[in-house]
């Protein structure tokens, strides 16, 4: 059994896995050549770690986040691909915990969080990329670090930390374009921090993996690998929400991608059975799950075994896993040969980081930013920006 202080340790890292998907827009084009692409480099106005990322429009917001002390500041970075500029703004609710994604091809979206007291919080703030305006909704049900689910004209923002006895929240509310929010509870038998997936331009999302608690209620939870999985699917108006087959290899701290019908998850580490101690050290399995067939459909090797890998799509055809906690190196996975196109060495990182924030801009832009670096001693500023589009 996992106890709660063995595991507060792995919160702060848990919590802030995030994917931007970045629906590709019409007209934008990707170049798969990982030689052709443009590498360069940006600083944050601040230097901070854990950001809350999201991806919307010709846009990356970089939200909030810790400092070396600690603390957590309302800074807001946000970049444009179209001007290539970056501008300022301000988080209207300070938190930590914030849980974050886009919808809509438009809207970003900071969710929930936890305050000082860590209390889990209701507020959901919305950045509207096409008019740089911030306007806000309210969860039915408090928590922290809520996964965010794109089903394009609608997401799904699940679970997180509920803040009781429970640890983790099975509430998923539904946001549509007009903010109304319509909430059901997820089908899942243990409550799970799963990892969200979905291919926007489909409508159909997945959350699996990552942890379930086997003990809720009770005052040591058990932390386990958790191998359920929620199906999301948009039929006509409404999203038939059904449980999956099972993760074949549960681990934490993974990351993953889809799109073209095929969703990667890579990475992540595999749970101990009595404590840290027994941890198996950080994997390098990717599973595929097939959307046609709702399977899990096939297993890959990322060049380098990695914890939290930052992953997207690319292209509307490719997933890549570039980077992580760990490791330096870009993946790229063509999801039509379900061969790497790109394995170590062709692209890197430039800086090794921890609990870094990346997202995806229409498909063709990754930005990797913040994080710790000099093992964990000291927050960055540096964001490392790989554009690979062609129009
Ligand atoms: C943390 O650091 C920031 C920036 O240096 C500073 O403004 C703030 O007062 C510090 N907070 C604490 C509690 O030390
Ligand atoms: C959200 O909840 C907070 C605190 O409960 C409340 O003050 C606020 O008015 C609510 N916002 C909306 C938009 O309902
Ligand atoms: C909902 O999805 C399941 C598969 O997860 C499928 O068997 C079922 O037919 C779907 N229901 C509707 C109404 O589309
Ligand atoms: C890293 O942080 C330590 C302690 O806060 C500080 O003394 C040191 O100057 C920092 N190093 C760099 C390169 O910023």
């Amino acid at each position: 059994m996992k106890v709660l202080s063995s595991f507060c340790f792995g919160l702060s890292a848990l919590s802030l896995a995030q994917s931007g998907h970045g629906a590709p827009r019409q007209g934008t084009g990707f170049n798969p050549n990982v030689n052709d692409w443009e590498i360069s480099g940006a600083m944050l106005s601040v230097p901070r770690s854990r950001i809350a990322g999201a991806a919307a429009g010709s846009k990356a917001i970089f939200a909030g986040g810790y400092l070396d002390n600690d603390t957590y500041v309302d800074t807001v970075d946000i970049y444009d691909r179209t001007t290539g500029q970056w501008s300022t703004d301000k988080l209207p609710t300070v938190r930590s915990e914030i849980g974050s994604g886009s919808f809509g091809g438009r809207y970003a979206l900071f969710a929930g969080g936890m305050d000082s007291n860590f209390a889990p919080l209701s507020i959901v703030d919305v950045y509207d990329t096409q008019t740089g305006k911030w306007s806000q909704f309210n969860l039915t049900v408090p928590r922290g670090a809520p996964r965010i689910v794109d089903l394009g004209d609608r997401a799904a923002i699940v679970g997180g930390l509920s803040g009781d006895l429970n640890y983790l929240s099975k509430t998923i509310d539904f946001v549509d374009l007009n903010f109304r929010v319509t909430s059901m509870e997820q089908p899942v038998f243990r409550p799970q921090f799963g990892l969200p997936m979905s291919d926007p331009n489909t409508g159909f999302g997945i959350v699996t993996s990552n942890y379930q608690n086997n003990d809720p209620g009770n005052r040591f939870n058990d932390f386990q690998g958790s191998p359920q999985t929620t199906l999301f699917n948009v039929v006509s108006n409404s999203v038939n929400v059904t449980r999956g087959a099972d993760f074949p290899s549960p681990r934490f701290s993974v990351g993953g991608a889809g799109t073209n019908g095929i969703f990667a998850v890579g990475g992540g580490q595999v749970f101990g059975q009595d404590d840290s101690s027994d941890d198996s050290g950080p994997s390098a399995r990717v599973d595929l799950f097939c959307q046609d067939r709702l399977e899990w459909c096939g297993t890959l090797q990322l060049a380098e075994p990695r914890t939290f890998p930052n992953s997207h799509q690319l292209g509307g055809r490719y997933v890549v896993f570039a980077g992580g906690d760990g490791s330096k190196v870009f993946d790229v996975l063509d999801t039509n040969t379900r061969q790497w196109v790109s394995h170590s060495p062709n692209i890197q990182l430039h800086t090794l980081r921890t609990g870094a924030t990346s997202v995806s801009i229409d498909g063709c832009v990754i930005l990797v930013g913040g994080g710790l670096v000099y093992q964990g001693a000291n927050s960055t500023a540096s964001v490392e920006i790989f554009n690979a589009c062609t129009a």
